[in-house]
């Protein structure tokens, strides 16, 4: 069974959609389940200001990435980075056991889209 948590963020994910001149892109995917998800990132000051994601999948995989950008806007990138795929399912309450692995998308692609983000960087400098 889903929580009432995780069937709000199913129905209504928060932060859909694409970032066009995003600072960071990061993606995962299940090749077992086939689900797919990607994550956009603006930065300033260190900080993740704005987070969108688009998303191709099972309600775990929308409900678990609508919270991963919900945990992470507004962070450090550090404290981004480090947000990990059981901080998701705390986050929503619990996720059935079969549909733990939807919340490593939303902690992979974000870790992904940090790392790109800091390559982009490195760069530049
Ligand atoms: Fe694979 Fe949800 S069933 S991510």
């Amino acid at each position: 069974m889903y929580t009432d948590i995780t069937l709000d963020h199913f129905k209504s994910p928060r932060n859909v959609g694409i970032i066009e001149d995003a600072d960071g892109v990061g993606s995962a995917g299940d090749p077992n389940c086939g689900d797919y998800l990607i994550i956009y990132i603006k930065v300033e000051n260190g900080f993740v200001s704005d987070i969108k994601f688009q998303v191709h999948g099972c309600c775990g995989a929308i409900a678990s990435s609508s919270m991963t950008t919900v945990l992470a806007k507004g962070k450090p990138l550090m404290a981004a980075y480090t947000i990990s795929n059981k901080d998701i399912m705390e986050a929503l309450g619990g996720l059935p056991e079969e549909k733990e692995h939807c919340s490593l998308l939303g902690a992979v692609a974000l870790k992904k889209a940090i790392a790109n983000y800091a390559s982009k960087l490195k760069k530049s400098q």
